[in-house]
This record gives C-alpha cells, sequence and structure tokens, in this order.
C-alpha cells in the first residue's frame, strides 16, 4: 500500500521534472506591441500609461525606474554550455527638454537595483560594482550625455555595455542605408520614435546593434558589430529589461513595443498597434507665453470666426439623411463624411465606372486603410428604401467566398451610397471584351469563374436563410478578387427599383439579353429567371461574345441561337472564345456549353436548379444531353417577344442595365 504511494509520487515528480525540463530546452519569447494590461515588473518611476505606453521616468529627476519581464529567459540550454543567440527589438523615443542621461536595455541575473546609483549609472550599477566581472551585466545603453568617466563619445550614442558602463564599443545614433549604403545620423532626443534591433550570434559570438527611424525596415548593415563571447558573461537564467535614471527634470523615456526571442529573430512588433507619444514642448512656457498671448488672442477670435463658417459649410456638404429606424442598422451605417473623404470628394479620377444604377467609386477609408468601392444610387423615391435597407443589411451578413462583400451604406438627399470592399481585379467583362488592355482570361480561369459564380446563386437560392434572387446575373457584375476569384456584386439593388413604383403596373429590372422570356408575361423573377442569366453567362464567358451579337451587316443575332445553330450543325466547338486559339478541354467545353444552353432555355420548367447545375460542373451527374435534344430547342418565343416591343431596347443600349414595361402578350389583361 505504502509502496505503491511512494511509485506513485516517484512517477509524479519524475512527470513534473519531465515537464519542467520540455520548458527548458523550449525558446524564449514574447512581443509587446504596446503595454496595455501587460505584467511588467515597474520599480520606482517606470510606469505604464492608461494608453499602454511605458514611461521609464515619469519627469522624476534622478528616481530610478525599471522595467522587468517577469520571468527570467534561459541563456544557456541544459545540453549546451555557451550563451545561445538571442535577439531583442524595441521601440522608443526620448523627450528630453534639459540634457540628460538616457536609459539602457540591459540582461541582469538579478532584478533587485536598490543599491544601482542614477544619472549616468542609469540605475544599474554603481561606483563600486562598475566593471567587475561578478556583475554578469550585458546592456546597450541609449545615452544622452557626454560623461567622461566612462569616455563617452559624444552626447548621442549608442553603446555596448559589458559588466561596465565604459562601454566595449559605441557609436553615434545612425543607422546604414540600405539604398545608397550611407550613414545617417539620428537624434536621440528628437522625440521621434526609434527602433533598436540587438542581436547575439552564438556561433559567431558576435554582438549586433542596429537602429532605424519608425516605420522603416530593419538595415541590413548593422550600426555596431562587435565580437564578444557572451558565454563568459551571462549567467544561465537572466532577467531582461530597461533601465533609466534621468538628471534632469520632465525628461521622458517611452518605450512602445518590445519583443525578445532565443533562437531566432525577435518577432515583430506590430506599428499600428503602437500607442502614441504625448507631444510634450521643449522650450519653457514661461518664456514662450509673453510673445505668444497676444497672438493666440487675435488667431482664437478668427479661429471662433472661422470655425462658426467651416462647420456650417460642413455641415451643408456632409448633410446626410437619417431616421428612427436605422438606428439598428447603426454598424452597418457610414458617415456621407467618411465616404467623401475616402473619395477625395468623389473626384472623378476615382471612377471606376458607371451603370445602370449609378456611379461607382474608388475609395481609402482612412481609419481602417481599407479599399472599398462606393456606388451611389440616386432614387427620386423613398418609397421601398427602408425595405430595401433591411435587406442590404441582411446581405450584408451574408458571407460567401463568391459574393462581394458589402460593408454598409449611407443615405443623402436622393441618394442611397452603398459601401462594397474594393475588389482589385475589376469587372470580368473587361477581361473577354480584351478592354481596357485587360488580358484575355485562360481557359482554366474560365471554368473557375463559372463555378464560383454558380456557387454563389447555390448559396443565395438554397443555402441562406431564405431565398435571394439576383436578378442581374452578367459578366459585368461578376469582380475578380486579386486571386482571380470570381464573385458576384450588385445583388438586391435591381429589387430597390421594383419598390416605390405603382404596384399596377408591372415592372422588369434587369439586362435585356439576360432575361428570360416568362419575364415578359409574369413579370416575376424566381430562381428559374436567375438560372436563365446564368446559363447565357456561361456562353459569354465560353465564348466571349457580349449576349447580342451584331455581325459586319449591323444584324443581331442571340448568342444562344447563334450557340444553338452550331450544336445542331455539330460544330459546338467553334463557338469556344478565338482569344484561347484552341487552348481548352474540348469534352469540358461541351459539357459547359451545352449546360448553358439548358440553363437558359425558353421554357422554365425545362431549366436546371442551381444545385443540379453544380451537380453537372463537378461532374456528379452525366452531361445535361438528354435533357436537352437540339431540335426540341426553340428560341421562337424570344424572337416573337423581340418583335413586340423589345426591338428598341435592343437596338439602342445592347449593354445596358434598363427597366422596361413588358409587351402585353395575347391573353394577358
Ligand atoms: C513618479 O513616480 C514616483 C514613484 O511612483 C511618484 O512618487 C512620483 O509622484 C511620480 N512623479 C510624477 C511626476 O508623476
Ligand atoms: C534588495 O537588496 C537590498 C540589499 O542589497 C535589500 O536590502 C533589499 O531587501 C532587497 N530587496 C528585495 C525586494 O529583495
Ligand atoms: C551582424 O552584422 C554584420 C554586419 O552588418 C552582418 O554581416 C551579420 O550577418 C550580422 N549578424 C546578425 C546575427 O545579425
Ligand atoms: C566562449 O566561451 C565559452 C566559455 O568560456 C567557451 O566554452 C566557448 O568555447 C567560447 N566560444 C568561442 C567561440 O570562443
Amino acid at each position: 500500500m505504502s509502496k505503491m504511494k511512494t511509485l506513485s509520487l516517484l512517477s509524479l515528480l519524475f512527470f513534473l521534472g519531465l515537464n519542467q525540463q520540455v520548458h527548458v530546452t523550449g525558446d524564449d519569447n514574447f512581443v509587446y506591441s504596446g503595454f496595455a494590461g501587460s505584467k511588467l515588473i515597474l520599480n520606482g518611476a517606470a510606469m505604464v500609461m492608461p494608453n499602454g505606453l511605458l514611461d521609464l521616468t515619469n519627469g522624476s529627476v534622478r528616481l530610478k525606474g525599471h522595467a522587468i519581464y517577469p520571468t527570467p529567459m534561459r541563456f544557456r540550454g541544459l545540453s549546451y554550455r555557451t550563451v545561445q543567440s538571442f535577439s531583442v527589438s524595441f521601440i522608443f523615443g526620448i523627450v528630453s527638454p534639459h540634457p540628460s542621461n538616457g536609459f539602457t536595455f540591459f540582461v541582469s541575473p538579478g532584478k533587485n537595483f536598490s543599491d544601482a546609483l542614477p544619472t549616468q549609472y542609469f540605475g544599474l550599477l554603481n561606483d563600486q560594482n562598475n566593471g567587475m566581472e561578478t556583475n554578469h551585466i550585458f546592456a546597450v545603453e541609449l545615452d544622452t550625455i557626454q560623461n567622461s568617466e566612462f569616455q563617452d563619445i559624444n552626447d548621442n550614442h549608442i553603446g555596448i555595455d559589458i559588466n561596465s558602463l565604459h562601454s566595449v564599443q559605441s557609436d553615434s545614433a545612425g543607422y546604414y542605408d540600405d539604398r545608397h549604403g550611407m550613414l545617417k545620423q539620428l537624434t536621440l532626443v528628437s522625440g521621434d520614435p526609434m527602433q533598436v534591433w540587438v542581436d547575439y550570434d552564438r556561433v559567431a559570438t558576435l554582438i549586433n546593434v542596429t537602429m532605424a527611424p519608425l516605420n522603416f525596415a530593419k538595415p541590413s548593415r548593422a550600426l555596431i558589430s562587435t565580437n564578444y563571447n557572451l558565454s563568459t558573461v551571462l549567467t544561465e537564467l537572466a532577467y531582461v529589461g530597461f533601465s533609466s535614471a534621468a538628471g534632469k527634470a520632465n525628461a521622458r523615456h517611452y518605450i512602445l513595443g518590445w519583443s525578445f526571442a532565443t533562437n531566432g529573430p525577435a518577432p515583430a512588433i506590430d506599428i499600428r498597434k503602437l500607442p502614441k507619444m504625448p507631444h510634450i514642448g521643449s522650450k519653457d512656457w514661461s518664456n514662450v507665453i509673453e510673445i505668444v498671448l497676444p497672438i493666440a488672442t487675435a488667431a482664437f477670435i478668427l479661429m471662433v470666426g472661422g470655425t462658426i463658417f467651416v462647420l456650417s459649410r460642413r455641415y451643408l456638404r456632409y448633410r446626410e439623411l437619417r431616421e428612427d429606424w436605422e438606428a439598428e442598422f447603426g454598424p452597418h451605417r457610414f458617415s456621407y463624411k467618411d465616404l467623401h473623404h475616402a473619395t477625395e470628394g468623389f473626384k472623378n479620377k476615382h471612377l471606376l465606372g458607371s451603370g445602370g444604377f449609378g456611379r461607382v467609386y474608388k475609395g481609402l477609408l482612412a481609419r481602417s486603410s481599407l479599399e472599398i468601392a462606393v456606388k451611389r444610387v440616386s432614387r427620386d423615391s423613398k418609397q421601398g428604401i427602408k425595405e430595401f435597407i433591411t435587406e442590404v443589411v441582411s446581405i450584408g451578413h451574408l458571407q460567401h467566398r463568391n459574393l462581394v462583400p458589402l460593408l454598409g451604406y449611407c443615405r443623402r438627399n436622393n441618394e442611397l451610397l452603398l459601401v462594397h470592399e474594393f475588389m482589385p481585379n475589376g469587372s470580368l467583362d473587361k477581361y473577354l471584351l480584351n478592354e481596357d488592355g485587360k488580358r484575355s482570361l485562360s481557359w482554366a480561369q474560365r471554368v473557375g469563374v463559372i463555378k464560383d459564380i454558380a456557387a454563389s446563386l447555390l448559396y443565395l437560392h438554397h443555402e441562406c436563410e431564405k431565398v435571394i434572387i439576383h436578378r442581374d446575373i452578367k459578366a459585368s457584375n461578376v469582380l475578380l478578387d486579386n486571386e482571380m476569384n470570381g464573385r458576384l456584386g450588385d445583388f438586391g439593388l435591381a429589387r430597390l427599383y421594383d419598390h416605390g413604383v405603382n404596384s399596377q403596373t408591372t415592372h422588369v429590372v434587369g439586362t435585356i439579353g439576360y432575361l428570360a422570356p416568362e419575364l415578359a408575361s409574369t413579370g416575376k423573377p424566381t430562381p428559374l429567371t436567375d438560372v436563365f442569366s446564368f446559363g447565357i453567362f456561361i456562353l459569354e464567358v465560353v465564348c466571349g461574345h457580349r449576349p447580342i451579337m451584331k455581325n459586319e451587316e449591323e444584324n443581331h443575332t442571340m448568342l444562344v441561337d447563334w450557340v444553338l445553330q452550331h450544336w445542331q450543325n455539330g460544330s459546338l466547338t467553334d463557338t469556344v472564345d478565338t482569344n484561347l486559339s484552341g487552348n481548352y478541354d474540348n469534352i469540358e467545353a461541351c459539357l459547359v456549353l451545352k449546360l448553358g444552353l439548358l440553363c437558359s432555355h425558353p421554357f422554365m420548367h425545362a431549366r436546371p436548379s442551381m444545385r443540379q447545375v453544380m451537380q453537372y460542373l463537378n461532374g456528379d451527374i452525366p452531361q445535361p444531353d438528354d435533357q436537352l435534344m437540339p431540335t426540341q430547342m426553340s428560341f421562337e418565343l424570344l424572337s416573337l417577344m423581340q418583335n413586340e416591343g423589345f426591338d428598341h431596347y435592343i437596338m439602342s443600349f445592347p449593354s445596358l442595365t434598363t427597366s422596361y414595361e413588358p409587351p402585353v402578350l395575347p391573353g394577358e389583361r
């Protein structure tokens, strides 16, 4: 009994020991991009400000300040006796109205600096122990005073200190520009944030110190590079931290970010998350006030007048329309001002294009530096807006990799602004028609885009909470993201145009050439009218033609009829875009073309659902041959419609999005 207890206790001990070993051999690293909520040990004057800025000296005189990482780092592994490679990076800023001492980054066996002296001793050493090997201290000093006792080179230097504040090597603050290799000076007390990297290489026993202004990549050439075997200095475990103790009032030594790693480069500090440094003037206020006060008073009066003027102008310029019911859509509501700034006042140079629904501008949101596309839809009627926005916002919740993400909206006077994520590669039709110098797409890219759009429609029709009908599927509404994936845009917009009109008249919206024939009689969009447009879209992508083609004699042919004719003549693949120069998969091309024809079948019940379309595309069900005998296909209905009133539109706006009154077919009304 007691034997078993001992045994399990032993194995527990063994287990704990093993665990510890795992920790011991693991590499230590950390990264702070700002210090809010960090658990650093802060001594003396050091404190973390509410915004996450670490202040080592807090403006007090001769008061030591230390910020230390709470657990010691393992500098020597158990398996090897030499000090391992390590890497440190930190971002600092010094504000010092009067010449005062700087600060150090240190590695030290202990964290009790109660015996250390302030000012030139940086709160790290004292006059007794300075220079002694028993210190086991390695430090990098950023010194802003020239001290003759330690033979400092000037009052703006960075130095490597080993057990002593008499640096083994030091140099004026600066960095080697990567482009020209020139040495550029930096001023430590400039108040500007700068970054420092300290790297120790175990094999070469080389210490490198590199500096650069904030936002600069690490220069490839180090400012100081010196050989020193730190295995003769550092203890197995040692603390890392910063120390300072200013000699003059109001000097501040801020650390904005800090990272550390053993056996690898220090992790990157996230520059965007860094806390801001407060800006403190470097001059004495008392001197300044006498001169500045009278000027300031006059300026103040001018400013108040100016502000009133500017504010009232701004009010008019950025005025927008907001109603109570919109409160629940808060997060999706953009302010007109932000959109105005993002697009530099909707300048023409940011115009991406204009279509039936309005103009589209490219913009850059200042706060998030997110690229956006803003569509301005003008509307005279307020009717239907609420339903539309409810839908827009619910669509905004839709997440699918083949939909253009809708970020939100804004309203103003008679305008609705829709904010989408910007798609860098523009719309698909430009590629198909070789416009704007866009090169044509490969076969694999074309099939990819067809599958992408099929996936997005499958999602809208079958996979989200309620069925969403897109109503305006066409190549110009398909955008390519930076990986050339197809993404469907402009969903729901067509619906907006449906609202707000007299409900007595049937009003069809969409684009000529993509409209299912039954829309003319029913005027009611259904998922199958989307499938029809998708079929035309497939043909467009494969053939590289618009849905209504013009030949040399200016005659108009429907793309779908042309493809059908070729199939009947047994020359289906002659319709494949000649830009591909024959580089395509024959079997795949036939499948896709037949699927396009099947989807754009004039009889809606002959069309497949998007779920079936997906199965055809994935090869899960065989080619759609048997559903579609060439002889059975008839587009007479379409030609009939053309004769009954479509001609005008087809002739004048072959590619324009427009709305029209459907012709009354015999038997209606
Ligand atoms: C600086 O910190 C010390 C110690 O925490 C404190 O006593 C002193 O009041 C602080 N000084 C300022 C100016 O905040
Ligand atoms: C630090 O060291 C001093 C003497 O060197 C000692 O008096 C003091 O108690 C130590 N402080 C802590 C927190 O250990
Ligand atoms: C140290 O600096 C030298 C000279 O710039 C460079 O050749 C070397 O690769 C650097 N070593 C490390 C570990 O950064
Ligand atoms: C560095 O010092 C350690 C300990 O004295 C020694 O074992 C090692 O060989 C030295 N390394 C080099 C490269 O001299």
